[in-house]
């Protein structure tokens, strides 16, 4: 099929390279003429695993570029918008892109042309998109609107369209369902997954993919409830830390327990400074205010934002308390994309966090595998060294944070960094470690959720912890309580960290399980 995809931003350019590996013609659409001279030269402009090796592979044959939307559309079966949904006033979407481009298109759609809306929007936009389309000289009975969100995660988007979990077809027509069905064929038929040369399938697929065909409502509500449940799976976690942190409990051991109930599942189940990204918070928002406008109140998504903002607020409290004070102290910080395995640093935890920091006088200095240029865009004015080592980061730093869950940061040498710090203080906003591995390391290590330790010793011995091994014991222990497979031995020793060292003051029921 002739597919043009408007928009070449994460969702616009992962969808052109996957339809293109799917075995389509292809052009993707992007008004940036930069990006497109960029894309034609075989430059990835987004750094997400596979899009390279996709732009290589099908650039300039079955994928083309162009900066011309109203030429691609006249000579495409299908249109995918995947334009910006940035947030608007009041939380609402802002669609303005979305009519932007609409006006620009419907004066050429004269053949039998199905308009697809990709980008996350609210209900009943089809609807809306479909009224505007007429209005601005699209002929009727010549196009349709349907809806088929994605639900592509950055890092994995690639791998996450060609083998979904499942293909959501929101379409009110006969024509609409049919030319989508069509779109995907090769991944439903599964006939994509037997090429030699299809992008490898993760555990998740089973080799086929299911369709779901709803109508375009359900579809545009689909997606912004998936979002949002999702985004309350982990503020709930997050206060059940609080209280585990509390009263001394282990938020591992409480998600190991919960996860194991099919019904809940053990997915985003992970404690730690919040959810950010471009979707989660502006969905949450986008979806209160949607609903608010068609009369349903939900002040659960509203409480969901709260917990998330003051999630990364208590963080900072936590690091403060426990110094002193932050003006004058040196505070390296490890990470500042809002996940592992992306540069993108929109409304992640960590960037908030460094900023905070530094507003109340820290000196931090930061290192990210992928996101130092774009935070140094992000934050123009804002005092903050970067490092491309991190354990530069940790040179003669009074506490070290750790606020992405780079795989990386994971297989650091602990001996090395526990030698470079002023302090060996840790304060762990993504449970990278298991406490004890790393009080046996030497470290002060707080996280989030489960207990602080203070070290067992004053310093590594010669031989050390080896590098990742609380990583690795920690996915061992989870992966072996999830089986019901009786987890390797901690360490027995759970040296409680003394008052000043804890979380909170006040004193608390900590040694409670074990008296
Ligand atoms: C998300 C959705 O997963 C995807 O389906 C949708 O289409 C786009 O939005 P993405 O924003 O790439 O994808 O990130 P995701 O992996 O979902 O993580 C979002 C945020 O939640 C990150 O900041 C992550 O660190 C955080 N998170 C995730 C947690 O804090 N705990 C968890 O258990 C899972």
């Amino acid at each position: 099929m002739l597919i043009t995809v408007i928009g070449s931003g994460y969702v616009g350019l992962v969808s052109a390279v996957c339809l293109a590996e799917m075995g389509h013609q292809v052009i993707a659409v992007d008004s940036d003429k930069e990006k497109i001279a960029a894309l034609t030269r075989g430059e990835a402009p987004i750094y997400e695993s596979l899009v390279p090796e996709l732009l290589r592979r099908h650039g300039g044959k079955r994928l083309r570029f162009s900066s011309f939307p109203k030429a691609a559309v006249t000579a495409s079966d299908v249109v995918f918008l995947a334009v910006g949904t940035p947030q608007g006033g009041n939380g609402e979407a802002d669609l303005s892109q979305i009519e932007a481009v609409a006006k620009e298109i419907a004066p050429v759609l004269h053949r039998s042309t199905l308009i697809v809306e990709k980008s996350t929007v609210p209900v009943c936009t089809c609807e809306a998109l479909r009224e505007l389309l007429l209005h601005n000289g699209a002929q009727a009975g010549w196009f349709s609107v349907a809806s088929n969100p994605e639900f592509l995660r950055e890092g994995s988007a690639v791998t996450d369209f060609l083998h979904p979990d499942r293909i959501v077809i929101g379409a009110d027509d006969e024509f609409s369902r049919f030319m989508l069905q069509e779109v995907y064929r090769p991944l439903a038929s599964g006939a994509y997954y037997r090429r030699e040369d299809a992008v490898p399938c993760p555990a998740r697929n089973q080799g086929r993919v299911r369709l779901l065909v709803t109508s375009a409502k359900s579809a545009e509500l689909i997606k912004h409830a998936s979002n949002a449940f999702l985004a309350t799976k982990i503020s709930y976690i997050n206060t059940v830390a609080r209280l585990a942190e509390e009263v001394g409990a282990n938020i591992d051991e409480v998600c190991a327990g919960m996860g194991s109930d099919p019904r809940i599942g053990s997915e985003f189940l992970r404690a730690g400074v919040g959810y950010g990204g471009s979707c989660f918070p502006k969905d949450v928002a986008a979806f209160e205010a949607v609903a608010r406008r068609c009369g349903v109140d939900i002040p659960l998504l509203r409480e969901v934002a709260r917990v998330n903002e003051e999630q990364r607020i208590r963080f900072v409290e936590k690091v403060r308390r426990t110094l002193g004070t932050l003006r004058g102290r040196r505070i390296a910080a490890l990470g500042l994309a809002f996940k592992e395995d992306t540069d993108d640093v929109r409304e992640s935890p960590a960037i908030a966090i460094v900023c905070d920091l530094t507003r109340q006088g820290a000196l931090v200095c930061a290192h990210d595998p992928a996101a130092i240029s774009r935070a140094r865009e992000a934050l123009p004015n804002v005092p903050i060294t970067y490092t491309q080592d991190p354990y530069e980061a940790a040179r003669g730093c009074d506490a070290l944070l750790i606020l992405t869950a780079w795989r990386q940061f994971a297989g650091l040498d602990l001996q090395k960094l526990h030698s470079l710090m002023k302090a060996p203080l840790i304060f762990d906003g993504r449970n990278l470690f298991v406490p004890e591995e790393m009080a046996a390391a030497g470290f002060v290590y707080h996280s989030v959720g489960r207990p602080s330790l203070r070290a067992e010793r004053p310093a590594m011995t010669p031989i050390g912890l080896p590098s990742a091994m609380g990583y690795t014991v920690a996915r061992i222990a989870a992966a072996a309580e999830q089986a019901g497979v009786e987890a390797p031995a901690r360490a027995a020793s759970q040296s409680r960290v003394p008052n000043d060292y804890s979380p909170r003051t006040p004193q608390r029921a900590t040694d409670r399980p074990h008296q």
